[in-house]
């Protein structure tokens, strides 16, 4: 079953995916046959990619030779038993187990011994769409994601029959076919859609909490997050239907762990029909004049006359020089870490809310602020002042982010606050999938990378802000909430003991 460019492909189900996985392999050199059980849909397929590269040529980013070559490249057949002479074949038919079935069962009559039958299922298991070929260790998954020829992650999926091998053969193929393969085993997800969950769970969580407003968590997601778009843009953009089942999918298939937990306001949401952009409303309102609704931000507050810094400054050196940049006088002074703002404690979250912090502190931090994923380059900043809090401390705050350039979006007082609270929980998720042998650590960064476009893995930025600083704001967030759902990995807590890191923690037996 030698997989190489001379293999003809056949690509089942010619909707979104199977016209660009088409596509994909044409533009590899490979032969393609392409069939749908809807008469004309394969034709239709094939001329709607040559009315892209039309518009391809006349920008000059494409030759007519190339165009016209990678077009005969794609044959559209008329029957199923036309995929016969097939190498390779993948299925981008419906997502429903039963079609799935009696497809492989046919085809696996049709093709010869040797050929390889992958599926491009994005939610069922690899290992029970490929239990019904009398053969399933030539079965495997080619998860493509959405456009496949522009998006460059494909996850490799090996169900409990498919062998490392061919695993192995895939994984070369579509490095030949230009893509950025990750290998993974068949669990509920993925890697991409187990690891995004926190992304949109805990946005939708800190909604219910009244902690920001959609319109906050999203430029803080971006803006501090260095996220290309947030969370709730992204899932008018997905679909709210769509998020939502992807959602109770990986829940079901994790056995109802609360860590993928949908919730109240996602249910209620898909229920009222309001499905993101394609029915017009979502969270946002995308009718025609609607005004997008503004982030909190702060009004100007005075520059603060005297800033210091106690203890260290450790991830937030970069801000201390931004400040000192700013033409801000930082003095130093000892004590537990914090920035005294015309003697106001403004302090990093760790994981507690402030009022927490402020009981807890002798220092009495009276405002926390959140994470930035950099805080030399973050252009908006949340933060949140404890209950407690003399009300200057909140507006000294404010004037120090301001003074650096940065806009502060005042939020409720809560677990993690928006930024540390999301990336901590993908970092922490990044580390349950290792655990659980899903795939192996450059695994997860790449296909977040690639697969939703993250501007960093969420192992990457454990590793960077500390394995112990993402450790103890899941402890601090797990006791806040008395949820199961913040409890840090078992491999997390091993990790991040000084000096052992994910490498060294990371042995598995099996
Ligand atoms: P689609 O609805 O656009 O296309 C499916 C096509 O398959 C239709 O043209 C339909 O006529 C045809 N079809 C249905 N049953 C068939 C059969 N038995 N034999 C031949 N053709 C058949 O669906 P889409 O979005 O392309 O999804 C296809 C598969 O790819 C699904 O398994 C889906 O979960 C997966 N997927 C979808 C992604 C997306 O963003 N849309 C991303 C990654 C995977």
């Amino acid at each position: 079953m030698a997989l190489n460019q001379m293999t003809v492909v056949a690509v089942i189900g010619a909707g979104a995916m199977g016209a660009g996985i088409a596509e994909v392999a044409a533009r590899a050199r490979h032969h393609v046959l392409l069939f749908d059980t809807v008469v004309g849909v394969a034709e239709k397929a094939r001329a709607g990619i040559a009315d892209r590269f039309r518009r391809a040529i006349q920008k000059g980013n494409m030759t007519e030779q190339e165009a016209a070559s990678i077009i005969t490249r794609i044959e559209p057949v008329a029957a199923l038993n036309g995929v016969a002479r097939a190498g390779l074949v993948i299925e981008a038919i419906v997502e429903a187990v039963e079609p799935k079935h009696v497809l492989f069962k046919a085809l696996e009559g049709l093709v010869g011994e040797e050929a390889v039958l992958a599926t491009n299922t994005s939610s069922l298991s690899v290992t029970q769409l490929g239990s019904v070929l009398t053969k399933p260790q030539r079965f495997l998954g080619l998860h493509f994601f959405n456009p496949a020829p522009i998006m460059a992650l494909v996850e490799v999926i090996s169900g409990i029959q498919t062998p490392k091998a061919l695993a192995d053969e895939a994984t070369g193929l579509m490095r030949a076919w230009g893509k950025e393969p990750v290998q993974c085993r068949s669990t509920p997800g993925f890697i991409v859609n187990r690891i995004a969950r926190p992304y949109y769970g805990e946005a939708v969580r800190l909604l219910e909490e009244g902690v920001a407003t959609p319109a906050t968590i999203d430029a803080l997601m971006m803006e501090a997050g260095g996220f290309r778009i947030g969370p709730f843009g992204l899932m008018d953009l997905v679909g709210l239907d769509v998020n939502l089942a992807a959602n109770t999918g990986v829940w079901q298939g994790l056995g109802q762990d609360p860590r993928y937990a949908p919730t109240v306001i996602q249910r209620e949401m898909a229920a009222s029909g309001n499905l993101g952009r394609k029915t017009g409303r979502g969270y946002y309102d995308y009718e025609e004049g609607a005004k997008r609704p503004e982030p909190a931000t702060a009004a100007p507050a005075a520059r603060p006359a005297k800033v210091a810094l106690r203890g260290e400054a450790g991830v937030t050196a970069p801000l201390i020089a931004r400040a000192r940049d700013a033409g801000v006088t930082i003095d130093t002074l000892a004590g537990p870490p914090a920035l005294v703002i015309d003697g106001h404690a403004l302090a990093l979250s760790d994981g507690r809310p402030a009022a927490l912090r402020y009981a807890a502190d002798l220092g009495r931090p009276a405002v926390l602020f959140d994470h930035a994923r950099n805080f030399a380059t973050a252009t908006r900043i949340a933060i949140a002042p404890a209950p407690q809090a003399e009300p200057a401390a909140l507006g000294a705050a404010i004037g120090f982010f301001q003074a650096l350039g940065i806009a502060v979006s005042v939020v409720g007082d809560s677990a993690g606050l928006v930024v540390l609270r999301t990336l901590a929980m993908a970092a922490n998720e990044g580390v349950v999938a290792l655990e659980a042998g899903v795939c192996g650590p450059s695994d997860v960064d790449l296909a977040m990378e690639k697969g939703t476009n993250w501007p960093e893995g969420p192992l990457a930025w454990g590793v960077r802000v500390g394995l112990d600083v993402v450790l103890e704001a899941m402890e601090h967030m797990a006791a806040t909430t008395g949820s199961d759902r913040y409890r840090p990995s078992m491999l997390l807590r091993r990790a991040a003991v000084q000096g052992v890191g994910l490498d060294r923690a990371l042995v598995r037996f099996a």
